[in-house]
């Protein structure tokens, strides 16, 4: 029998629960932090220790969450023969990896690796007790290494894959994201006609006329929970 393909595209809502702070809802990243300054290449050119120790912090915090109940969920749906599972997350922690999910394309980057500023496909992974880094730090390879992580305006190269994926699911999965950042608030457009969508946030963006979209406005988990019985039913 086909397997029935579901795409997930999480976004910071995702992580909420685990206890790690969106981005644009009330007391969120960017409230607290002057965005440009440190995610943006022209922010880390000004002052690159600034840069450095913003994401030092926030592998401080990942560090000390763990995965919640909707990572889970998902995770398990990927141990069910009868689905096709994949991620697609615009999140930089590693929370579905941590919570058992073996597919996962990240669209902006990873927060505990770090890549030379001379050749982005270099790229090394820091470990838990060795995570901070400095302008001073060099790689392995002796080169000067900055986050592993899409700064704004800069291009997004996963969004090729992400949207061969979007496109050959059965059923496409966004939870947790306000849809204001492109090109991954884009992926929903990219689902061949006809295929269901379903939209968990607790307090969602408009979805601007995408057809075939179901909202559920329910926390990740809560949604997911909601979401395994609607695949569960579809395999009647
Ligand atoms: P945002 O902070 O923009 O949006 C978070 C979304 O999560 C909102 O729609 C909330 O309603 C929802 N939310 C809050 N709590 C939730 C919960 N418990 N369960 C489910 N949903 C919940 O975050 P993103 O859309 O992920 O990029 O932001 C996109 C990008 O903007 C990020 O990847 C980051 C940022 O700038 C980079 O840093 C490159």
């Amino acid at each position: 029998m086909k397997k029935l393909k579901v795409v997930f595209s999480t976004g910071a809502g995702v992580s909420a629960e685990s206890g790690v702070k969106t981005f644009r809802d009330a007391d969120g990243l960017w409230e607290n932090y002057p965005v440009m300054q440190v995610a943006s290449a022209e922010g880390f050119a000004a002052d690159p220790a600034l840069v450095h120790e913003f994401y030092n912090a926030r592998r401080r915090q990942l560090l000390e969450v763990v995965p919640n109940e909707a990572h889970r969920l998902i995770a398990e749906l990927e141990e069910d023969s009868r689905f096709d599972v994949k991620v697609i997350t615009q999140n930089i922690d590693d929370l579905h990896e941590r919570a058992g999910s073996k597919d996962v394309l990240h669209l902006h980057g990873e927060l505990m690796k770090i890549r030379s500023v001379k050749d982005e496909d270099y790229v090394e992974e820091l470990s838990a007790d060795d995570f901070e880094t400095t302008p001073e730090r060099r790689g392995r390879n002796g080169h000067p290494m900055r986050p592993h992580i899409v700064f704004f305006n800069e291009a997004v190269p996963n969004i090729t894959p992400a949207m061969q994926l979007a496109a050959e699911a059965d059923v496409f999965v966004v939870i947790g994201t306000s849809l204001a950042v492109y090109p991954a608030a884009g992926l929903m457009s990219c689902v061949a006609k006809g295929t269901p969508i379903y939209y968990i946030d607790p307090n969602p963006a408009s979805t601007g006329g995408v057809a075939n979209v179901t909202v559920i406005r329910e926390k990740a988990s809560v949604g997911m929970k909601k979401l395994v019985d609607i695949l569960h039913s579809k395999l009647g």
